[in-house]
């Protein structure tokens, strides 16, 4: 039975995963759900989210204090890091390990995709705790109003991001030409992206940087990613929801409607291909789109904004099609039929043509949205059958099922939502 036996494995890894402790440098406690013990040992911001959605099926109070903690992480000005390094004994290594720039020495610089305001959701659903929302709603607003502050493209009105990490679909192919790499040396491409990023950071490292830096201003590294929006407008209309739950004046929940809505109507206008039937992401320094077919291109599905038709071209043509994405353990990150797909996971890269759980925990959303609900349940029997057949991973292959790169992987636990019956909030809650 691949779904008990994933969700056994699930549960094994986050109670496997589970950190406690107080931070000296940050001054405060901690409670969260690391990636992966050995790979990834803080607390990431989408990754998080995810856990605390995996961990409304397993123990609330502990879905509740993982956000809290992430939340905590937050600065003044509202910016929310994508990684947190609260263990004092860690730290000093990881910057060494990882490529990163950190503001006040233990938090990323960077953003990750915005998967935080949906987790408040579904943990206030699960729990119905207002206490608990009246503390975490105001950092989560705070949040999304810098992003539209400080990261809106005033050209297409989408969020921009300036590192290929911020969309956390770090060595996807679809950034190789603009940071010139070549996608089809399968033996450097890894090592390749790691010089190039490197080279990116130590370009935007200045004593002054902050995470409001203008860096859209060095012309570096410039991108309308379709994942991000399309997470960023779903969060959106999570928290025009939430805003009425928590009585904020009704002007608040309009306006986060609204910018929802207006995000859908921007990736139709400025990333839809009419002739490919997918969404492409936009390269504003190259002043081009992407047209690498990536899982990301599928993601509007999820939004309510994106006419019927334009849904069902995207799931009929790329989704469901054998060639490229409904492969025999779907949804692999890059289309079958791309020269770069990796389905074997040779370049040792991550998002190169593996299937991960976390992104058909989002499409399974989208077909779900729009009616297609055999293919939903296949697509969540299949993932449970990855995770059954070789744990909680970091990503899979597409065409075997092997496992690969991180091992008791935090997200791939979304196994246990998948498995669950619906809990989607539509805009009626
Ligand atoms: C990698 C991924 C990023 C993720 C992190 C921890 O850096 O690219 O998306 O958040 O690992 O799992």
């Amino acid at each position: 039975m691949p779904i008990t036996e994933s969700s056994t494995r699930a549960r094994a890894t986050l109670a496997r995963n589970h950190r406690t402790g107080h931070s000296q440098l940050a001054a405060r406690r901690y409670e969260f759900t690391c990636p992966s013990p050995d790979s990834y040992p803080f607390q990431w911001a989408w990754d998080s989210s995810f856990h605390a959605i995996a961990l409304t099926h397993l123990d609330t109070r502990r879905a509740s204090a993982e956000l809290r903690s992430l939340l905590s992480a937050a600065t003044p000005t509202g910016f929310l890091p994508h990684m947190v390094l609260w263990q004092d004994d860690l730290r000093p290594t990881a910057t060494a390990d990882f490529r990163i720039d950190l503001w006040e020495g233990w938090r990323s610089v960077t953003i990750a995709p915005p998967v935080v305001a949906h987790a408040v959701e579904r943990v206030h659903r699960a729990t119905g705790d207002g206490l608990w929302l009246s503390r975490v709603l105001p950092t989560t607003l705070a949040f999304f109003d810098w992003l539209h502050t400080h990261r809106t493209d005033p050209g297409t009105g989408l969020l921009e991001i300036h590192q290929p990490d911020e969309s956390g679909l770090d060595s996807s192919p679809k950034y190789d030409a603009a940071l010139g790499l070549d996608p089809l040396d399968e033996k450097t491409v890894r090592r390749a992206w790691h010089t190039s990023m490197r080279e990116l950071i130590t370009d935007y490292a200045t004593p002054t940087r902050t995470p409001e830096s203008p860096l859209r201003e060095r012309r570096r590294f410039v991108w309308i990613d379709v994942l991000l929006n399309t997470v960023y407008a779903d969060g959106l209309a999570s928290l025009a929801r939430l805003a009425r739950t928590a009585g904020l004046p009704e002007r608040t929940s309009r306006q986060l409607a609204e910018r929802s809505h207006a995000i859908g109507a921007a990736l139709l206008r400025h990333c839809w291909d009419e002739t490919a039937g997918a969404f492409h992401d936009l390269d504003l320094v190259a002043g081009r789109r992407s047209e690498v077919l990536t899982a990301s291109a599928l993601f509007p599905i999820l939004l309510d904004s994106v006419p019927t038709a334009v849904a069902n071209r995207v799931i009929e043509e790329h989704l469901l099609n054998e060639k490229e994405f409904w492969r025999p353990y779907p949804v692999p990150s890059v289309a079958a039929t791309e020269p770069s797909y990796d389905p074997e996971f040779r370049t040792g890269a991550i998002f190169r043509g593996s299937s991960w759980v976390n992104l058909n925990w989002y499409l399974h959303r989208g077909l779900r949205r729009h009616g297609y609900h055999a293919e939903a349940a296949t697509l969540a029997e299949r993932t449970c059958a990855l995770v059954a057949a070789s744990d909680t991973r970091e990503c899979y292959g597409p065409e075997d099922a092997a496992g690969h790169g991180a091992r008791s992987f935090g997200w791939s636990s979304l196994v246990l939502d998948l498995a669950a019956p619906s809990t989607e909030p539509t805009e009626e809650h």
